[in-house]
């Protein structure tokens, strides 16, 4: 029989490997996960549980908050608090930072997280999740919302949890993506996937069709020349997917390839997108470039974006990466 490899023993053996993976880093992911099994029961109780429904609150983002938003985000911050890893927290759901309190010690790393993802998709019983990012405090006493303002390319580790028919943590340190699948009756998550790849060729687009006639020009045209299919340019028929809520649609993708697109439109033109770079687009990207993939907001790499605010938009193109290239440069063209 082949020995199942659980989380703890994964990243034991990864920092024993090559050591990047550091001991506080080792257990910042492990409390992570410890709370994305909590999210996961909550979720799993569904009406059962007095989790439903909105908690008549808006956040930062002007965005109603649904009641699984606030407890996700609470679950995260109290198993992360006390564990002496974390110097602060930011999340969708803060408009601040959440400094360690005084009455635990204080680690260097700074962990951003998305704490549910797909919230319009909690009631009708669609895969929803948890996203998250992990930086490397900069050195110098105390800590402030400025240390969280460092590029994608800093991060140290990042991953999400899916919430569907399955549970499934997905996570990179800089070594390649591993996906986990929560084992319920262990109560563990263990190792499912190793060094996932993105074929670099996808005939599956993800893209938020209700927007077209707000896109810019680039993003109509290659979706345009997608839906064309065998007797366009492309020469090949496309199959669209779109689940809404981002952690399924780049599950899917690191699954068996694609191209989601959330990108600048006309709706609301002073934002330069929909996602926040922070806390989706950025541990996003990182995981679909470990795996191959391409991520750009058009321009350039989502992690060489240097952020200026906590909150921060973008637009978003990420996945396989020939199609990803075609959809940035369709931008430079333009431009
Ligand atoms: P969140 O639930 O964290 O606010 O994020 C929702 C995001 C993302 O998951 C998804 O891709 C997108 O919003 C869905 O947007 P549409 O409502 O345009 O489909
Ligand atoms: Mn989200
Ligand atoms: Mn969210």
């Amino acid at each position: 029989m082949t020995q199942k490899i659980s989380l703890t023993r994964y990243l034991v053996e990864q920092q024993r490997m090559d050591g990047h993976i550091p001991s506080q880093l080792r257990l910042l992911l492990e409390v992570v996960a410890r709370a994305c099994k909590s999210i996961s029961q909550a979720v799993n109780k569904g009406a059962l549980g007095e989790v439903m429904g909105s908690a008549h609150s808006e956040n930062i983002q002007g965005e109603m908050q649904k009641k699984l938003d606030i407890i996700a985000n609470e679950v995260l911050i109290e198993a992360n608090e006390w564990g002496g890893h974390l110097a602060a927290m930011a999340s969708e759901e803060m408009e601040g930072i959440y400094v360690v309190p005084n009455r635990y010690p204080q680690g260097e790393y700074l962990l951003l997280f998305d704490p549910l993802d797909g919230s319009s998709n909690i009631e009708v019983n669609v895969s929803i999740g948890t996203i998250f990012s992990v930086l490397l405090k900069p050195e110098g006493a105390g800590v402030s919302e400025q240390d969280f303002l460092q590029s994608g390319a800093k991060q140290v580790a990042a991953g999400y949890c899916v919430y569907g028919p399955q549970t499934t943590l997905v996570l990179t340190v800089g070594d390649g993506v591993a996906m986990f699948t929560l084992d319920r009756e262990q109560g563990s998550f263990i190792l499912t996937e190793e060094n996932v790849m993105i074929p670099e060729d996808t005939q599956e687009f993800a893209i938020n069709m209700s927007n077209m006639r707000h896109w810019d020009a680039p993003v109509k045209r290659y979706i345009d020349e997608c839906l064309e299919g065998k007797a366009g340019p492309r020469g090949k028929d496309f199959n669209m997917r779109w689940v809404a809520s981002m952690v399924a649609d780049v599950h899917r993708i690191l699954t068996r390839g694609g191209v989601f697109l959330y990108p600048w439109d006309k709706r609301e033109p002073e934002k330069p997108g929909k996602l926040r770079l922070m806390y989706e687009a950025n541990p996003m990207s990182w995981l679909i470039e470990q795996a191959g993939g391409a991520a750009t907001n058009g321009k350039q790499r989502i992690l060489d974006i240097e952020p200026t605010k906590l909150h921060e938009r973008v637009s978003v193109m990420l996945g396989s990466k020939n199609e990803v290239d075609r959809a940035t440069r369709y931008h430079g063209e333009a431009a």
